[in-house]
């Protein structure tokens, strides 16, 4: 028997005595080596057979895992939520952002505890200001005003451009799109009109050809870790974007809701590439830090910067301060950075073991995208395939992925033949649970 041999029988033996769970990963090469006295090129060549054989499947610097995913008596204790857009809950700050709430209460004294300018707090808007240069953003703090999460920022642009009876025009967006903002245009009597999204990002001579012959007011994009597909447009489309807008007279309302999980500063935001002062940005502070803080940010060109404050005080005078305060300090004492690192780190880790499992696992007739960073996975199913059934079939499974339909305008069948599974809130060692996702699609297929 070949050293190779022996390691691999080893492997099976332990796999065999289920010392290893299917999903679970294989001790690593350096403890094999040690314990059958062999080099540690012998035990890799070993996986690598065993990988070759479909027995296992390997996570690029995260080891080889047992294919395969939890039995059902072992799922149906726990709840999966693929579906709920939140972040990994072991990773909120809770007690470093309340030593900041603290910190920030005993400096301030009283005058967090008054109303205050509809703007937000001066001090964090400086901080903003600084923070939004380092990534490609260019303003003036007194530009900036702090929102109720990026979900005020988007409805206050759309408020102040579509609810003024003298102004007509339609809302482009992308399809599919954020679901809230169909709503949003639905509840504001806004008409809206859809621009296909896909991996390679938008088709430009479409969005010339809708500029053309419609009268597009705005056009709402999330060009970067888009939801719900995922996926990053170039940055030659970018420039082009706001070319086409300027050319035609369309504003931007541009939701850069994840800039956080961007650590390639080559990607840049529309903006940059925006210097006519017609894209209203926005920003978050819940995917990435702590949605229950609800802030996020908005950079408004000039002229609309009266209407958005005189809206801003309408809908809620302003945004808590106390909030505000202790996110300044959170971000101007470092700590802010160094969390999202570690969100990072998370997800890209999150993001390399479902790439892995897809790899492996899918059927060919099932196309995925998986992207280096953001939040989200994209399935699209061939067109004789319930979505629905599966969706069904999972639940029962505890196994939670919600219908794609509401990410769209119309009610186009053929378009939905998508599931959108969400990876930051599941736990690293529950991204396994993506191996019954994929047996339901096969079983779903063969029947
Ligand atoms: C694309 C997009 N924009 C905005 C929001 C709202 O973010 P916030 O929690 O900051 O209001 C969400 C929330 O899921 C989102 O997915």
């Amino acid at each position: 028997m070949s050293k190779i041999e022996l390691v691999k029988e080893y492997l099976m033996n332990v796999i065999k005595q289920e010392k290893v769970k299917k999903g679970q990963r294989l001790p690593g090469c350096r403890e094999i080596a040690k314990k059958l006295s062999v080099n540690k090129i012998t035990v890799n060549k070993a996986y690598k057979e065993l990988e070759d054989e479909h027995i296992l499947y390997c996570v690029p610097r995260g080891g080889y895992y047992l294919v395969g995913a939890e039995t059902k008596e072992e799922l149906t204790t726990k709840s999966i939520d693929f579906q709920t857009v939140k972040p990994d809950p072991t990773l909120i700050p809770y007690r470093a952002f309340t030593h900041a709430m603290n910190r920030t209460i005993e400096e301030h004294k009283k005058a967090l505890f008054d109303y205050d300018s509809p703007l937000g707090l001066t001090a964090l808007r400086e901080t903003l200001k600084e923070r939004f240069e380092q990534d490609g953003i260019y303003t003036s703090s007194s530009q900036i005003l702090i929102t109720n999460g990026a979900q005020q920022g988007i409805y206050l642009a759309l408020k102040v451009l579509f609810s003024n009876s003298s102004s007509s025009g339609k809302l482009l967006v992308e399809t599919p799109t954020y679901s809230s903002v169909l709503n949003m245009a639905k509840h504001l009597n806004i008409d809206c009109i859809g621009i296909e999204r896909n991996a390679q990002g938008i088709n430009l001579e479409d969005l010339e050809n809708i500029f053309k012959t419609e009268a597009i007011k705005a056009f709402y994009i999330i060009p970067r870790h888009h939801n719900p597909t995922g996926y990053s447009l170039l940055e030659k489309n970018k420039k082009k974007i706001v070319e086409l807008c300027y050319h035609y007279q369309v504003l931007l309302i541009e939701d850069d809701y994840l800039a956080d999980l961007g650590t390639d500063k080559r990607t840049l935001p529309l903006h940059y590439y925006d210097t006519n002062q017609l894209t209203f940005y926005i920003r978050s502070f819940s995917k990435t830090f702590i949605p229950g803080i609800r802030l996020g940010a908005i950079v408004v060109p000039s002229r609309f910067y009266d209407s958005i404050i005189e809206q801003k005080y309408l809908l809620d005078i302003s945004t808590s301060s106390i909030q505000q305060g202790a996110l300044d300090f959170f971000i101007k004492s470092g700590m802010y950075d160094q969390h999202i690192k570690k969100v990072n780190a998370c997800y890209k880790r999150k993001l390399l073991k479902a790439k892995a499992i897809l790899t492996h696992m899918s059927p060919i007739n099932l196309s995925f995208h998986v992207p280096k960073q953001g939040l989200f996975l994209w399935l699209t199913l061939p067109a004789q395939v319930s979505v629905n059934r599966i969706i069904e079939k999972l639940a029962q499974n505890n196994i939670r992925i919600g219908s794609s339909s509401h990410f769209y305008i119309t009610d186009d069948v053929e378009q939905k033949q998508n599931l959108r599974l969400c990876i930051s809130g599941i736990p690293e060692e529950d991204i396994t649970a993506l191996g019954t996702v994929i047996e339901a699609i096969k079983y779903e297929m063969h029947h």
